[in-house]
């Protein structure tokens, strides 16, 4: 598909409206059939490209339950990045055995809740992890070494991983890489491959296709000098999505075969497995939030009239303009002649959601808006600053119906862990 075509979920008036009453604002949609189409065509591309791939659905992105279920059903396993993760996975249906236990800091309560339940790979991330697993009984878990490659991809500076200057996983450059295999062959460890993962919200595949190629090269030179075979081989997660029209993430096809491409130059006639683990760009597109406008305030500033159109939600159920100075793409449910305006969140931040929107000049309290892409990093960062309840996410069907697939957090719900000693 043509990575021109905008094929971005988005709610038609009527439904918004009608969605807004049954369950209020702001308020989580995620369109099934758009999610489920994602899943299937990243599998596709990436099955046409190469003999022996597997994917990750990355559960941070996203991890209601439902969306965790659907992404199994869709042949994912599930990537997880702590206990929490991992339970929501369990609680979905999904066998421990088809999870992965990413993470740079793994308590050992992690471990062995990770290991008792029998998950399928642990990541690695540095050697007290390795001593950590040393001395625990492994069962059938498989490990790979989370490797740092040293490339440095154009993302905001929040969500860069690749570079040398990282928390995240072993250095190949200084030799730690190297060092971490050793140990896993002389405690005969069950290492299988390494991974990496350089960012995310990539629109230049550059970086990903270094960190691919260098962590293939890093694998032949463990066959020559530790005579180790990696079987497996995870560049991990990233391709970004369409935020703002203007944004043309790689078709996911090429995408897939610039990655194949990366990493067979390297391995030549060697036939590990391929696996990814994408989160944004399966379910960022599949998802919109509806909020309702609550005040619109004019403003004299020293350049001029400002508009600020205040809605019912903001920081605590999308932190990522906050964190990231992330963009996105606002729609009203009303029509008109449009000017500009600044969305802002109701917290006691400047939470300023996204400046310099063209909304209609005649937006009104009580007023929809629809905010585009927002199926990733939304709900699963939300939280209850301000003692706002977390919002409801809803699923449009197959079947055309919408279902709650995450209630809207209650009062009883939010002080439950409170305690007034005494
Ligand atoms: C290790 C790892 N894998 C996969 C992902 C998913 O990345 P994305 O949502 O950009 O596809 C992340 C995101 O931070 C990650 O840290």
């Amino acid at each position: 598909m043509d990575s021109m075509l905008d094929d971005r979920f988005v709610l038609d008036d009527s439904s918004a409206v009608g969605l807004s009453e049954q369950f209020g604002t702001p308020l989580y949609v995620v369109s099934e059939a758009a999610f489920r189409s994602r899943l299937r065509r990243y599998r596709e591309a990436f099955a046409a490209a190469y003999s022996a791939t597997r994917l990750s659905y990355a559960s941070k992105a996203n991890s209601i339950l439902m969306i965790l279920r659907i992404a199994h059903e869709e042949g994912y396993d599930i990537d997880v990045a702590s206990e929490g993760e991992l339970r929501a996975a369990l609680l979905a249906g999904i066998p421990a055995s088809h999870c992965h236990l990413h993470g740079n800091a793994k308590t050992e309560r992690e471990l062995d809740f990770a290991l008792e339940q029998g998950i399928g790979e642990i990541l690695v991330d540095n050697f007290r992890e390795l001593d950590r697993l040393r001395v625990r009984n492994l069962g059938s878990t498989k490990l790979m070494l989370r490797l740092a490659p040293g490339v440095d991809p154009k993302t905001h500076q929040a969500i860069r991983t690749g570079q040398a200057d990282t928390k995240f996983g072993f250095s190949i450059a200084d030799g730690s890489a190297e060092r971490a295999v050793d140990f896993c062959l002389s405690h005969k460890l069950p290492l299988h491959g390494f991974h990496c993962h350089v960012g995310s919200q990539l629109l230049d595949p550059d970086a990903q296709r270094a960190g691919g190629a260098q962590i293939a090269a890093f694998a032949v030179a463990m066959e020559g000098k530790s005579a180790f075979t990696a079987t497996l081989l995870n560049v991990g997660g990233g391709l970004g999505v369409r935020y703002l029209p203007e944004h043309h993430p790689m078709p996911v096809e090429e995408y897939c075969q610039l990655i194949v491409d990366a990493i067979g130059g390297a391995i030549g006639d060697r036939h590990p497995t391929l696996a990814q683990e994408p989160g944004r760009s399966v379910i960022a597109e599949a998802g919109v939030t509806l909020y309702r406008v609550e005040v619109v305030k004019d403003v004299s500033t020293t350049k001029g009239p400002k508009r600020y159109v205040v809605v019912d939600g903001g920081l605590s159920d999308n932190p990522r303009s906050a964190m990231y100075e992330a963009k996105y793409e606002v729609r009203a449910i009303a029509s008109g002649e449009t000017s500009l305006a600044t969305v802002s969140g109701k917290h006691c931040e400047t939470d300023t959601l996204f400046s310099d929107v063209h909304l209609p000049t005649n937006l009104a309290e009580g007023d929809l808006i629809q905010v585009l892409c927002t199926g990733a990093y939304n709900a699963s960062m939300a939280s209850n600053y301000n003692r706002f309840p977390r919002p409801a996410c809803v699923l449009l069907g197959l079947d055309g119906q919408a279902k709650v697939i995450q209630r809207r957090e209650t009062w009883d719900q939010m002080f439950s862990s409170q305690v007034l000693p005494g």
